[in-house]
């Protein structure tokens, strides 16, 4: 897309119009700075009358270990503010792994019983660290792992410490869906924009799939979606063919 504004709305038609078709549909969601204007657009769309969330479950990738739904940098209160105050979701039915839950084992398994239960997730929504990592799914996660604890990488922690009124009290463990749970949903939409995803783009969309760049294993999905602005595709060496197929994709692919 050409710009970033071009790429958010491209994701948020997706989600959109996968609520329209199945207005009892299961959203994977996904935080950081990248979603925040797809949840604008997506409110502004509820907004219009153009969509109902009322039907809606959503299930969060991840949660910070040892802050509550209060905090402003937990990804509960992010969620609160950015997209389920602003749409008729059900509060019940949104869902994000409990940082302040005393059984994390015993959370995280219910968790995957949560999505199962709920019949799987329809639209994985995800965002791609600099690390490369998914979630919280960081270099070195298995392929195959499921909702559990992660340690973050220095790396990670760096990144998301802006996010701290005290960045010396950021938590360095979280809860995590699996790389294995994010690859079960039907369909994983992956956004990225700007000049610092350029690297980590090229090498998880056009280098090998490896567990040390976890968003590489998206290669293996049957449906995923890779939405970029020109800035992140710019180190791409076939991003010519990609334009060329969204270009001439037929008229029932398009969103
Ligand atoms: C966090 C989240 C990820 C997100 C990543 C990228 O680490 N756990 O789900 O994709 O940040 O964040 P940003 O969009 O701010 O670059």
């Amino acid at each position: 897309m050409p710009t970033a504004a071009d790429a958010r709305l491209e994701v948020a038609r997706l989600i959109g119009r996968q609520v329209q078709r199945k207005p009892d549909s299961v959203l994977g969601l996904a935080t950081g700075s990248t979603p925040v204007g797809v949840y604008a657009l997506l409110a502004e769309m509820h907004a219009r009358g153009e969509l109902d969330f009322s039907r809606v479950t959503s299930f969060n990738l991840d949660e910070y270990v040892g802050i509550g739904p209060e905090h402003p940098a937990s990804y509960r209160y992010y969620m609160d503010e950015n997209l389920f105050r602003r749409i008729n979701i059900r509060r019940e039915n949104t869902y994000l792994p409990d940082g302040m839950t005393a059984d994390i084992p015993g959370h995280c398994a219910a968790y995957e019983e949560a999505i199962r239960r709920a019949g799987g997730i329809d639209l994985q929504l995800l965002g791609v660290g600099g690390n490369g990592h998914i979630a919280f799914n960081e270099p070195g996660s298995s392929l195959a792992s499921r909702t559990r604890l992660k340690t973050l990488a220095p790396q990670t922690a760096a990144d998301n410490a802006r996010f701290f009124p005290d960045p010396t009290k950021m938590p360095l463990h979280v809860i995590t869906m699996g790389v294995g749970t994010v690859m079960e949903a039907r369909q994983c939409v992956l956004l990225a924009t700007g000049a610092n995803k350029t690297d980590i783009v090229a090498r998880f969309v056009e280098g090998p799939v490896s567990a040390f760049v976890p968003a590489s294993v998206l290669q293996l999905h049957p449906n995923a979606v890779i939405v970029l602005d020109e800035a992140a595709a710019a180190k791409l060496v076939n991003s010519e063919y990609y334009r060329w197929v969204y270009d001439h994709k037929p008229a029932w692919q398009r969103v």
